[in-house]
């Protein structure tokens, strides 16, 4: 893969991470960002990660200065000036970035890869402003850019072919692990993890355990990294919260993404989890950790409802073709580290007893929420297997 010119806008949490990723790839990168103090910040942070690295013995300190002296740090959008591809990476704003959008087609030349970075906004509507929308695409990464592998990348039906793959194989040649999803909320992770958190606040909502219960479950249990308590904290629960609102509205209100009120509370609250020092757990100095009660019998039926939730979504996300089945099963180990695969994870335990679980759910609630997806149906009635 040739070395590109790559130009990033907005030098925040992703923008500065995808700036690294870029320059250490071997490419020359522009970071602009309209904040003179952001891009301080990404300057200083990215001195700091490159000397941890050295410290470290991953790169030597030539390699270190190379990758920084590549990285341009400007205010200045037309210093994207002969650039092949540039990422948007600035506030999630539909007015803002049909604007940057719009001044960036006048910088760059037609043949430019005009991606965007966002989690929520349709890459239809920030194309629809440009003139040649067939150059947009999203190309989602996960934060922290630099350590997590996924990247989603997301054609819009404006999309051309040629420039989706040529997308794919600059983010593929970054040592990333790329998976193409359909231009529709949440794409593929953010739309199949929402049950992680919906299930797991709706178990502590009936009474049924208490969060350092239900994060021991899904860890000790199940072999999740993070509870998802303990995983809402390190997110931030205003943050976790928006994202499941967005999702829930841009599926005009289907039940199975509706919000909690438990969550809403804490983010209203303040207990934004650790970035404030409190969420559903306490991260201050002299806190007490809260012990779980270590009951594998319980532990086990709330692993397996929030599983079959999970399974249920990534058969429903393939049943309307948002991704591929190999693809589902690396977005969610690769983007969010699920121990396993969804649909592999649903091979093992049998599709029928997946099945079975999500048909009783349905019946006790009477909700729209639990209704099994026609994918598992369809499965269990032919007797296949996803692999
Ligand atoms: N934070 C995450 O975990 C995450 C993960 C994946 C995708 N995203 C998406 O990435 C985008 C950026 O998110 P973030 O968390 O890095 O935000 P951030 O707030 O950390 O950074 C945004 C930066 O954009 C700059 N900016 C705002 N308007 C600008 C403009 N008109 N021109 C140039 N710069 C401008 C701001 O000064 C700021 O430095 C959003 O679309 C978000 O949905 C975020």
């Amino acid at each position: 893969m040739s070395k590109i010119k790559v130009g990033v806008l907005g030098a925040g949490t992703m923008g500065a991470g995808i700036a690294q990723v870029a320059a250490q790839s071997g490419h020359r990168v522009v970071l602009v960002d309209v904040n003179e103090n952001a891009l301080t910040k990404a300057k200083a942070s990215l001195q700091k990660i490159i000397e941890r690295l050295i410290e470290k013995g991953k790169w030597t300190e030539d390699f270190g200065n190379e990758v920084f002296g590549r990285i341009r740090f400007s205010t200045q959008m037309n210093d994207f000036e002969g650039s092949e591809l540039i990422i948007e990476a600035i506030v999630e704003n539909i007015e803002i970035k049909h604007a940057v959008f719009k001044q960036l087609e006048s910088i760059v030349d037609e043949n430019c890869i005009l991606a965007s970075n966002t989690s929520s906004l349709s890459i239809a509507a920030i194309g629809s402003v440009l003139n040649n929308p067939s150059r947009v695409i999203g190309i989602h990464f996960f934060n922290p850019a630099p350590l997590m592998p996924l990247v989603e990348i997301i054609p819009a039906v404006q999309t051309s072919e040629v420039v989706t793959e040529n997308a794919r194989a600059i983010i593929d040649a970054w040592n990333k692990v790329t998976v193409l999803a359909k231009d529709t909320p949440g794409f593929i992770v953010n739309r199949v993890a929402r049950p992680f958190y919906g299930e797991a606040l709706r178990i502590y909502e009936e009474g049924v355990a208490d969060f350092a219960t239900i994060d021991w479950a899904m860890t000790a249990l199940g072999g999740f990294r993070m509870g998802p308590f303990t995983l809402m904290d390190y997110i931030g629960n205003d943050i976790n919260y928006t994202v499941t609102e967005t999702v829930f509205k841009a599926f005009y209100y289907d039940p199975r993404y509706k919000p909690s009120f438990t969550q809403k509370r804490h983010a209203e609250a303040g207990y934004l989890g650790r970035k404030s020092g409190r969420g559903y757990f306490d991260y201050n100095e002299n806190a007490v950790t809260p012990e779980p009660v270590k009951d594998e019998v319980l532990g086990k039926e709330m692993l397996n409802r929030i599983l079959v939730m999970l399974i249920n979504e990534a058969a429903d996300a393939l049943f309307l073709n948002v991704a591929t089945k190999e693809d589902i099963d690396l977005a969610m180990t690769k983007g969010v580290n699920y121990p396993k695969g969804l649909l592999k994870w649903a091979d093992e335990i049998g599709i029928k007893n997946v099945l079975e679980q999500l048909e009783t759910l349905f019946e006790e609630y009477g909700e729209d929420r639990y209704r099994p997806s026609p994918m598992l149906k369809r499965m269990v009635r032919e007797g296949k297997n996803f692999f």
